[in-house]
Parts: C-alpha cells; sequence; structure tokens
C-alpha cells in the first residue's frame, strides 16, 4: 500500500492512477501523434535483428509497442513494466489474442531498486514516450544506469521519447545529445540516432 502511495505521489500533470484519464490517452495517443507507426516500425526492425529477445518494454502503457512487436518479431519474452494499474488492464486485454510468453509488473522507475524483482538480464531494453515521465533531465542518467543492471552486457537499448519535453524544473529532458552523454554516463556505447518526427525522436545504444 505505502509503495502505490508513493507512486501515486510521483504522477505528474498526468494522472496515470485516474482511470478517465488513462482511458482518454490510449483513445487518442495514435491520432495526437499519426505518426507513432513509423516508430512502431523502426522498433520491429530493430528487435527482427536479435535473434529471439528476452524484451523489457518500460513504460509500457495500454500496450501498442508490445502488440506489434508481439505480431511481427519471434521474441523469447516479453515484459511490460508501468506503475498504472489501468495501464496494465488495457494492456491485459490488448495482449490477451498472443500466445507468446507474456509478463505484466508493475512498478515505479523513478523508485530506487525497481528493476530488482525483474527476471533480469534482457537482451534488450525498449520504451515510447515514457522515459521524459522520470521528469527531470539530472535523472535520467540514473534511469539508464540502473537500466545497465538488468540488460546483458552487447544488450540493446531502444528509446523513442519526446524531444526537449520541458520538465518539472523547466529545463528540458532531455535533447538528442543529452541522451547521448547521459548514456555514454551510464556505460552504453555505439549511440546512434535512429528516427526524429516531430516531437518524437528515436535512438539505440549498446551496453558495453
Ligand atoms: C505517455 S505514456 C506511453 C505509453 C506507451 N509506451 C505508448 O507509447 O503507447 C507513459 C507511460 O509511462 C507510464 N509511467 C509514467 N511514469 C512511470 C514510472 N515512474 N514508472 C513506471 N511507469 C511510468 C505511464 O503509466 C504510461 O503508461
Amino acid at each position: 500500500l505505502l509503495s502505490i502511495r508513493a507512486m501515486k505521489d510521483y504522477t505528474g500533470p498526468q494522472d496515470y492512477f485516474d482511470q478517465e484519464y488513462v482511458h482518454e490517452w490510449e483513445q487518442s495517443a495514435n491520432t495526437k501523434r499519426p505518426f507513432r507507426p513509423r516508430f512502431f516500425d523502426a522498433f520491429v526492425a530493430e528487435l527482427n535483428g536479435l535473434s529471439r529477445p528476452a524484451v523489457l518494454d518500460l513504460g509500457a502503457g495500454p500496450g501498442f509497442l508490445a502488440e506489434q512487436v508481439l505480431a511481427r518479431c519471434d521474441v523469447s519474452a516479453y515484459h511490460l513494466f508501468d506503475f498504472s494499474p489501468h495501464m496494465l488492464e488495457l494492456s491485459r486485454a490488448r495482449l490477451a489474442p498472443y500466445s507468446d510468453p507474456v509478463y505484466f509488473h508493475q512498478g515505479s522507475f523513478a523508485e530506487e531498486d525497481w528493476w530488482e524483482a525483474l527476471p533480469a538480464p534482457f537482451d534488450a531494453v525498449i520504451s515510447l514516450q515514457a522515459v521524459h515521465e522520470v521528469r527531470r533531465a539530472d535523472r535520467v542518467p540514473h534511469l539508464y544506469r540502473d537500466v545497465g543492471l538488468i540488460l546483458r552486457r552487447g544488450g540493446l537499448l531502444l528509446i523513442a521519447d519526446l524531444l526537449d519535453h520541458k520538465g518539472d524544473d523547466g529545463k528540458p529532458v532531455l535533447s538528442m545529445s543529452g541522451h547521448q552523454a547521459a548514456l555514454g554516463e551510464a556505460g552504453f556505447e555505439d549511440f546512434r540516432p535512429l528516427l526524429v518526427v516531430k516531437d518524437l525522436m528515436m535512438f539505440r545504444a549498446r551496453l558495453a
């Protein structure tokens, strides 16, 4: 209970613990940004370069990306991580038709040791429109360091996120080069920008 309260305290201007807001987000996300399918395609293309990866999706939301990956990639396991019970419920419903091993985890990547209960190591950690939810640029390197603890050596990190989204302190979370620097600090290499469309950017890196 305490932990759920801590997670709730963390939610920002978007209240992911409000069912109505979450349902509205699900209804509008792909029409508000009609170019999201290009990002789905880029995730799928990158994951298809790996051999049956175990994948962790951070801030997986209603499972839009998960559905694309499960339909189009051969994964050994797909793990969805999100702190919102309503998002998790939507993703369970969306992914019910898929027979692949799919696992749902409730937790907040803003908390210390959020990664401890997860079945690491993963071959790929991926995230779409969720890293900015840490809501301050100086928290991003910490998040990437945590990801480094659960990714296998040489494992793939694929992030798509809002470009220069303003954080709580009014500063952007983060530019492409800001993410690159944060990843370097966290022990990643081979940083490569993959896609920028309007306010969404995507890049990849590998754990050294
Ligand atoms: C903008 S939505 C993106 C959802 C999904 N990745 C997509 O693009 O379709 C952000 C997601 O991150 C989740 N989230 C926000 N802060 C989080 C945190 N601290 N820990 C875990 N999940 C979080 C929200 O519940 C929400 O599902």
